[in-house]
């Protein structure tokens, strides 16, 4: 627990820090582990419900394992016009995953959501925080390869 122990103290072990220390969690992580936030929990004297509370809120957060990258598809209506079923399908065929899945080597987790807000662009996808609009299918395999360069 040295790195958390860093993060708490980078954060002066205040509470109201919280959401940073846990994307500062994350960044390590690339998940929030429960043991983590169970520590965390003691050594800022916050319930745990309270911290599980803010990591379900905001949907940057992830309880659950996550790969190195994470590549969200966007599903809603002006995306899904545009061909985003096709774009999803062919990226669950490239990474061997579905979504809502993390491949075996942990590089990639596969997600949708619902409109981006940036409907102009469709159909994107957006790794890690970078978006990529007008996505085809042709794009799928150059993209993904960009990311797994990216490896070290
Ligand atoms: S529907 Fe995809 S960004 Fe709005």
């Amino acid at each position: 627990m040295k790195k958390v122990e860093n993060i708490l103290r980078q954060n002066g072990h205040r509470k109201e820090r919280i959401i940073q220390i846990l994307s500062d969690i994350q960044r390590i992580y690339n998940y929030l582990p429960k043991e983590v936030l169970q520590y965390i929990s003691g050594r800022l004297r916050l319930p745990l419900s309270e911290i599980y509370s803010i990591a379900t809120f905001y949907a940057a957060f992830s309880l659950k394992p996550r790969g190195k990258h994470l590549v969200t598809v966007c599903m809603g209506t002006a995306c899904h016009v545009r061909g985003a079923p096709a774009v999803l399908s062919r990226l669950e065929e490239r990474l061997g995953v579905e979504s809502g899945g993390t491949t075996s080597d942990n590089q990639f987790t596969l997600k949708t959501v619902n409109c981006l807000g940036a409907c102009a662009l469709a159909p994107i996808v957006v790794v890690d925080e970078e978006y990529h609009g007008q996505t085809t299918v042709n794009k799928v395999d150059k993209l993904v390869k960009t990311y797994e360069k990216d490896e070290n």
